[in-house]
């Protein structure tokens, strides 16, 4: 187990820098995501602290001590990639314990520890076959016991599941969750999927373009997003966004639009009158208020049963948003609706610099 700091983390190749000073602290058996879209870093990053690539400016530090001067081996860190790297004319028992060969463990050894791993993983009946003869998700899990038979200080995972289906993209999952739980290994996890990343992360840095957006637990990324790229980007469906504007007394803030109508409680002592702003209410927080009380007005679009759930668009003025409403909703399509959600669930964007506006 180790800590992990990342202190001003630059990257250039030639006159192209792709990552901008990244700072991101790993507490000791923490879980460390990085999630963005594709091309943002995630794996220029990963392979930096993995030792793969030279730093630009900046340090990383395992357990304190900077590693920047350490050849990969040194480092005491395992990699899985997204493509696994299996040997193919290797059996399993064999690619699961082919790094501790290397190192010239000896063969009773190797075997002991490939037998634990394999349990772990539950591929103990598969030592004897080739990687050609295995499924995704058992190609997978050959990839992990490589790593975990090192013993690291720290896992680092590139997309390891990018490659399976839906379904067996959750069972390993929940498996990555568990093995975490068994080893208490520290973590750096790569992936744009942003389901992994709440569902995995102690700790998730969401990324755009070579910085770092918000670094946050998962539960404040989901409820405070830092800004519109990070609330967009979390949840499925997407967080909706008003265009409106502000106006706040410190003590109250009112947004409106048309067709919206919105007073939250604000401690803050800045005051500002009609700022243009973007409301951010996410689909699950909605509820239908046909009274007094409701805060957006609209006309039913679209009603989309989905079986646990029905999702509704609604044209609120020009803005189309998403309700996640119950299976029992019995709406119809050119009806008007009225929607409420709790004032602390909503978040307030400056409309200019996109950045979340405290209350
Ligand atoms: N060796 C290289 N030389 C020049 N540019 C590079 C090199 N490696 C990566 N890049 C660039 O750095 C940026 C970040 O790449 P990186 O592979 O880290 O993205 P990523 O977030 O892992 O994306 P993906 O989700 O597609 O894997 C990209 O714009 C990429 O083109
Ligand atoms: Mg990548």
């Amino acid at each position: 187990m180790a800590t992990l700091s990342l202190q001003n983390v630059q990257k250039s190749y030639g006159g192209l820098q792709v990552l901008h000073g990244i700072d991101v602290e790993l507490e000791d058996g923490g879980f460390l995501v990085l999630l963005g879209p594709s091309g943002c870093g995630k794996s220029t990053l990963l392979n930096l602290i993995a030792g793969l690539d030279d730093i630009s400016a900046g340090d990383i530090r395992i357990d304190g001590r900077s590693v920047i001067e350490l050849a990969p081996k040194d480092r005491n860190i395992a990699m899985v990639f997204q493509s696994y790297a299996l040997y193919p004319t290797m059996t399993v028992e064999r690619n699961i314990g082919f790094g501790l060969e290397m190192r010239g463990v000896n063969g009773n050894e190797r075997s002991a520890a490939v037998k634990q791993a394999a349990d772990l993983l539950q591929i103990s009946h598969l030592l004897d076959r080739r990687p050609a003869n295995l499924s995704g998700g058992q190609r997978q899990r050959v990839a992990m016991g490589r790593a975990i038979v090192r013993n690291p200080d720290l896992f680092l995972f590139d997309e390891p599941l990018s490659n399976l289906d839906a379904k067996l993209r959750a069972e390993m999952r929940t498996e990555i969750k568990r093995l975490h739980g068994r080893l208490g290994t520290s973590v750096v996890y790569v992936t744009h999927d942003q389901i992994e990343a709440m569902t995995l992360g102690t700790k998730v840095a969401v990324m755009k373009g070579g910085y770092i957006q918000q670094f946050a637990d998962p539960q404040t990324i989901y409820e405070k997003p830092a800004n519109i790229f990070v609330a967009g980007f979390i949840g499925s469906p997407s967080m909706n966004f008003v265009t409106g504007t502000l106006t706040s007394d410190g003590r109250i803030a009112r947004f409106e639009a048309s067709g919206v109508r919105v007073e939250i409680p604000s401690n803050s002592d800045e005051m500002f009158d009609a700022r243009p702003a973007v409301l951010g209410i996410r689909p699950e927080e909605l509820k239908v208020d046909d009274g007094e009380s409701a805060m957006l007005t609209g006309t039913i679009d679209v009603v989309e049963p989905t079986g646990p759930d029905t999702m509704v668009t609604v044209r609120i003025g020009e803005q189309p948003i998403v309700a996640r409403l119950p299976s029992r909703f019995s709406g119809k399509a050119g009806e008007t609706v009225g929607l409420i959600a709790h004032v602390n669930s909503m978040s307030l964007f400056d409309y200019q610099t996109e950045l979340r506006v405290p209350l």
